[in-house]
């Protein structure tokens, strides 16, 4: 899958030096919610979080990151954005395919996330990757709007 110039997408780990370009992604992406600086700063310096990027002509043009607790086998999308000239072609698919294999490869069988309940285009492809809604949780966001929760039984790690 190529965006619109026909440039390749190549999933990588996104590093502390492309902050300012995740900032940006999240702002453009998200109304409410945004994580700020200092949260993603932690983020990207913790083990317990995956941040992966999609990188078209060395562009950032996608993010998503993965969260693992201790004590649980159960890994959390914590947060999931492409940018708006290139969505519909595949990006956040292939960001949510690499965090699937990033969370079995860590030893987690399930994998979970919360959307905003009138979210249809994420609520679509979590459903269309396998991804069950398991309950709604109202007042979930800071403007009071519902969320919708999502696990998908992800097995164990094969290789
Ligand atoms: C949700 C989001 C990440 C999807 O990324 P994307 O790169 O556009 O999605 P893809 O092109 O990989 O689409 C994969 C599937 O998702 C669904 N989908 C994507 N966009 C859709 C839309 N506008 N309407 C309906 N379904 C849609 C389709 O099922 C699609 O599969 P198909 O192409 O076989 O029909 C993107 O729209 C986005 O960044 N939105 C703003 C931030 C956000 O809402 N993040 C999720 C927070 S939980």
């Amino acid at each position: 899958m190529k965006p619109a110039n026909g440039a390749a997408i190549y999933i990588r780990r996104v590093g502390l030096n492309r902050i300012d370009d995740l900032l940006a992604l999240e702002e453009s992406s998200f109304p409410t919610d945004r994580i700020n600086r200092r949260n993603l700063r932690n983020l990207l310096r913790s083990e317990s979080a995956c941040c992966m990027g999609a990188y078209a002509d060395g562009n950032l043009i996608g993010s998503l990151i993965l969260l693992f607790r201790a004590g649980t086998r159960s890994a959390r999308i914590y947060s999931l954005a492409v940018a708006e000239a290139v969505r519909g072609r595949g990006v956040g698919r292939k960001l949510m395919v690499r965090a699937e294999r990033e969370a079995r490869k860590r030893g987690s069988i399930k994998m979970n996330l919360e959307v905003r309940a009138d979210n249809i285009p994420a609520m679509r492809l979590y459903e269309k990757l396998g991804f069950e809604k398991t309950a709604i949780l109202p007042g979930y966001y800071e403007d009071g709007s519902p969320a919708n929760k999502y696990r998908k039984e992800i097995g164990h790690y094969h290789e």
